[in-house]
């Protein structure tokens, strides 16, 4: 009998990234992470996850290309976002929009191999766009158009925040997308792969994995742990809440993982971050309460930080807004989600797993009037 939630259950075999969770490792393609973060790019990571190889130069070119030519988002998506923007959560506008992607994708209802990376690319490449423009719409700010010039991580900034990054803070995001780019079978990318296992369409899969990361036990995470230090708001007072949160029996967000049973190794590379942040924006208080939480948190109960702890603090200092911390989670995540569609289309099989059934049996019909 597998464990409650499918743990330990192998639902797939992959190509794309696998975890060592004793040792705290993650490797994509066989690079590991720290690796990756410290001399990749997430144009590169990009390429890696979908051709399972690092790129050559010309390569590298040619998706650098091929994710900046393909940013802007059709008429159809355009017409819709002002409605989004008054009316739906960040989550649910992405949600939304990739679906209706899906009406005017160029490749149409083409699910051919080269059609579908087509597809895959330009999910990639409009993701930023799109929260960028929804979030200048709800503000009445003018939306800015994508800039081909920019690497992705800076184009996202820039298109969000009004004006061109600083070098250093672009980089910052860049790492933050080659670590959050693909987790093995995380609930999302198990939830695009179900989705692909039916022969349904690439935009259906992602769909699918959008709504699975918005919950708060997945992706939703960094955006409650940054407004759990906002409601802190005092240093002093770090202590005194993680304990209330334990007494009160709550979970604390950012903190714990199925898998890894020691240090995250994508929170390592981001506890640095934020401190970097920190410093270059003059405000190291959410990095301080954060250590002062992992103190309390690890001491309590013996829980490691995971992914989306640090990201918290340092989106924040990069200056986005907290409630598109999950949209940019998925503006990465989009690369891994669509490699593994593709890699399940490739070799597929449905995927349809048994239930233990624990109700009653042998009961017989009683009319309605019967019933007590
Ligand atoms: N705070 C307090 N206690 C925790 C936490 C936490 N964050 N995480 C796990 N625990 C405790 C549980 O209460 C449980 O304790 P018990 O055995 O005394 O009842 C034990 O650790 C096991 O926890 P489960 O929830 O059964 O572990 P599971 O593997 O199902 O869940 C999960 C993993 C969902 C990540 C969990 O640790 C959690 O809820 N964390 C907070 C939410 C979060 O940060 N999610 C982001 C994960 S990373 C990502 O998806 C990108």
């Amino acid at each position: 009998m597998p464990g409650r939630g499918l743990e330990d259950v192998v639902a797939a075999q992959t190509a794309i990234s696998d975890i060592d969770g004793r040792l705290g490792r993650l490797f994509y393609v066989g690079y590991d992470i720290h690796e990756l973060a410290e001399n990749s790019t997430f144009e590169e990571t990009v390429w890696l996850l979908h051709h399972l190889k690092l790129p050559t130069q010309d390569e590298l070119d040619q998706i650098a290309d091929q994710l900046g030519v393909e940013r802007d988002l059709d008429d159809f998506v355009l017409r819709l976002m002002p409605t989004m923007a008054e009316q739906t959560s960040p989550m649910s506008m992405l949600r939304t929009t990739v679906s209706a992607m899906s009406a005017h994708d160029p490749d149409g209802w083409d699910q051919s191999p080269d059609a579908n990376y087509r597809k895959a690319m330009r999910l990639v490449a409009r993701f930023p766009t799109v929260i960028a423009m929804y979030d200048r719409i709800r503000k009445n700010l003018d939306v800015i158009k994508p800039n081909p010039k920019l690497s992705h991580a800076g184009n996202l900034l820039y298109m969000l925040l009004g004006h061109e990054p600083e070098e250093e803070m672009a980089r910052v995001l860049d790492i933050c997308l080659i670590l959050h780019a693909d987790h093995t079978m995380n609930a999302s990318t198990f939830a695009a792969r179900v989705a692909a296992s039916t022969l349904s369409d690439i935009h259906s899969a992602i769909t699918a994995a959008i709504a699975t990361l918005k919950g708060p036990l997945h992706g939703g995470a960094n955006e409650a742990v940054m407004n759990m230090l906002l409601k802190i708001d005092d240093p002093g007072k770090v202590e005194a809440h993680v304990k209330k949160l334990f007494a009160e029996k709550k979970k604390i967000m950012g903190f714990g993982h199925r898998v890894y049973k020691t240090e995250d190794p994508r929170a390592t590379v981001l506890r640095k971050l934020a401190k970097q942040v920190g410093e270059h924006v003059g405000e190291t208080k959410w990095y301080e309460m954060s250590l002062t939480v992992e103190e309390v948190v690890k001491a309590e109960k013996g829980l490691y930080p995971n992914v989306d702890f640090f990201a918290a603090s340092v989106y924040y200092g990069l200056g986005i807004p907290v409630d598109l911390f999950t949209p940019i989670f998925a503006a990465s995540r989009v690369s891994g989600w669509t490699a593994h569609v593709r890699e399940q289309y490739d070799d597929n099989r449905l995927i349809r797993p048994e239930s233990d059934y624990i109700g009653p049996r042998n009961q017989h019909y009683i009319s309605i009037d019967q019933r007590g």
